[in-house]
């Protein structure tokens, strides 16, 4: 139920005080990652909340593992959303302001076939700017955002503002 996979997101979850930045609290999920049962309940939470999608696009770097788990779980592809520099043949970039920061992500120009059904993942939904990013991307490639998912929304840097009217979806919301 929702209740219960918050509270497995909130028990799998510690504040990290001034990282990466002093006055940020960075929210580190990789004891949700490391608990087997625990991470195995996250991934399928967030395949039972989706409405259909044929590929799953994952935000570097948390955001690679929740991918590659939905695609493995679901039979859909991975599409990696890179930071900058990294992907070796032609790509979109897409520039955003971090929580903390400047940052810029990038997809492969041919990732997805015309109208392909994309879900976006990532860990954390913080101020939205690279989530908004990461869509801009999928939709530059001809992708069609079903949805965007992760397992922690922090709701009062209003993030999910940044998305439009696309689906978004968080297994918790701080
Ligand atoms: C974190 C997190 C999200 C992003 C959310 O990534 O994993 O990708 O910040 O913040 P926003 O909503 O304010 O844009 P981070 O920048 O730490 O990169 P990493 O996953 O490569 O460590």
């Amino acid at each position: 139920s929702g209740p219960e996979l918050a509270a497995v997101v909130a028990g799998g979850t510690v504040d990290v005080l001034d990282f990466p930045k002093p006055g940020i609290v960075f929210k580190d999920l990789m004891p949700l990652f490391g608990d087997g049962p625990a991470f195995k309940r996250a991934v399928d939470g967030i395949i039972a909340h989706q409405s259909p999608f044929d590929v799953v696009a994952g935000v570097e770097a948390r955001g690679f593992l929740i991918a590659a788990a939905i695609g493995y779980a679901t039979g859909a592809g991975v599409v990696p959303v890179r930071k900058a520099g990294k992907l070796p043949r032609p790509a979109f970039s897409a520039s955003y302001a971090l929580e903390y920061g400047e940052a810029t992500l990038e997809v492969h120009k041919d990732a997805f076939v015309a109208g392909q059904r994309v879900l976006v993942v990532d860990d954390v939904l913080a101020t939205g700017g690279t989530a908004g990013a990461a869509i801009d991307l999928v939709e530059q490639a001809g992708g069609i955002v079903s949805g965007f998912s992760v397992l922690m929304e922090l709701g009062f840097l209003d993030g999910r503002e940044r998305l439009g009217k696309r689906p978004v979806h968080a297994l918790l919301t701080v």
